[in-house]
């Protein structure tokens, strides 16, 4: 039998507070019920995923330099980080795993200083704008990658 895909599901800051956190552009579902609709979709693709979410660049860091050893794909929401984190584009190269880089909310649509991601020139694409679906959406389009 195939050795089943390995997905890791990363969040940087703030998404701990999604429920309560701005609900007009995040939306009301917080970061447990998210991953509870990722992991249903996971179980129906019958693939494991690792949903972790940081406040730590360098925690999101270590996860990423970690993962060649065990994931074949990443899902991320790096949130502000997206529009700061060098370390974060280094690492997601250096490992060279398929890489999805996901939004709740359209980035592009929003301030100027949002529009630009150090993450979207290392991923496979972007999911912007579809709510908790980017995340699904980001799933699917991981899945098709490892
Ligand atoms: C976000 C968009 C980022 O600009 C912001 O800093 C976040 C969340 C999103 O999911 O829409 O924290 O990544």
């Amino acid at each position: 039998m195939a050795k089943k895909k390995k997905i890791l599901v990363l969040n940087g800051p703030n998404l701990n507070l999604l429920g309560t956190r701005q609900p007009d552009i995040y939306g009301r579902l917080t970061l447990a019920q998210i991953e509870k609709q990722v992991r249903v979709l996971a179980k129906e693709l019958a693939v494991d995923i690792d949903f972790r979410q940081s406040n730590s660049e360098g925690e999101l860091v270590t996860w990423i330099q970690q993962a060649a050893k065990q994931f074949g794909a990443m899902v991320i929401n790096p949130a502000a980080y997206t529009h700061t984190s060098l370390a974060m584009r280094d690492a997601i190269s250096a490992v060279g795993i398929p890489t999805i880089e996901i939004h709740i909310s359209n980035i592009h649509k929003r301030e100027q200083f949002r529009h630009h991601s150090f993450i979207a020139e290392v991923a496979v694409g972007q999911i912007a704008g579809f709510g908790v679906e980017s995340y699904l959406l980001g799933l699917r389009a991981a899945v098709s990658r490892c």
